[in-house]
């Protein structure tokens, strides 16, 4: 598809890909007089339209054009979070069709038992930004964890802890947030991370010697989960919640219209 600004292409072509229906879909409706485009009834699906300036209407409603779409999902568990999967169902499964239809795809990896906040995208470029290393994009996650997480374990989050592969972690940041101490002391913590290595909050942990039971991201960037948004449900950013996440990925120049 084309930026802002570029040529004009065939209106099936756009309306496809805004999911109105297939090319003969709409090569149907534009034979029965469904498709206007400013106000004019255009017959012929091969017409080229400038999708961005020209006012394209189907059955008298405005087809409001746009090439990327940002969606948040609500992870759920048992899901995978990968374009595809022989075995196992992935996050892509989950999407309905008038979003699936733009081929996002998911911003990074959550493990298969992980929920919560995951972003999906076509926009290649935001996802790139998003996920190198050399932006340290902080994301924060809650997390239930078998042990007495204590201010030893802050200190050495703090500082950085050695993984099993010898890996020495940047520092992050580990918020108490309740303990229960029965027969085995569990802890509520936050942990925000400004990297993300294979499962890196579940390996931190092991290094201090807990375990992590369940684990859910509640935000990327400035992009907080929804916590509205059941699990597996997935909408699209609004424009506020889309500047916060082009804010985060530190590039002045990545609003939408300039990709
Ligand atoms: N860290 C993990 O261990 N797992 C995730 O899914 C995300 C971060």
């Amino acid at each position: 598809m084309s930026a802002p600004g570029n040529k004009k292409q065939r209106i099936d072509k756009v309306l496809s890909h805004m999911g109105i229906g297939s090319r003969s879909d709409i090569r149907k409706q534009a034979k029965q007089g469904l498709i206007t485009v400013n106000g004019a009834v255009v017959k012929d699906s091969g017409f080229h339209v400038d999708p961005y300036k020209d006012k394209i209407e189907v059955a008298g409603e405005p087809v409001r054009y746009r090439e990327y779409v940002y969606l948040m999902m609500n992870k759920p568990p048992g899901v995978l979070s990968a374009t595809e999967d022989k075995r196992d169902r992935t996050v892509l499964d989950l999407l309905k069709p008038e979003h699936a239809q733009f081929e996002p795809f998911p911003v990074g990896r959550l493990d298969k038992d992980t929920v919560g906040l995951l972003l999906l995208t076509n926009d290649g470029k935001l996802a790139h930004e998003l996920l190198s290393p050399r932006k340290h994009v902080p994301k924060t996650y809650e997390a239930t964890v078998e042990g007495e997480v204590d201010a030893d374990d802050v200190a050495a989050f703090a500082a950085g802890v050695e993984l099993e592969d010898g890996y020495v972690t940047l520092p992050a940041q580990l918020t108490i947030l309740s303990r229960e101490r029965g027969s085995k002391t569990i802890s509520q913590i936050s942990l925000t991370i400004t990297e993300g290595k294979f499962h890196q909050v579940k390996r931190m942990f092991i290094a201090v010697g807990k375990k992590v039971t369940f684990l859910k991201r509640v935000s990327m960037g400035e992009l907080k989960l929804d916590e509205s948004l059941p699990l597996g449900a997935c909408r699209e950013l609004t424009a506020a919640e889309l500047e916060l996440l082009t804010a985060a990925d530190g590039a002045a120049d990545l609003t939408p219209e300039s990709r």
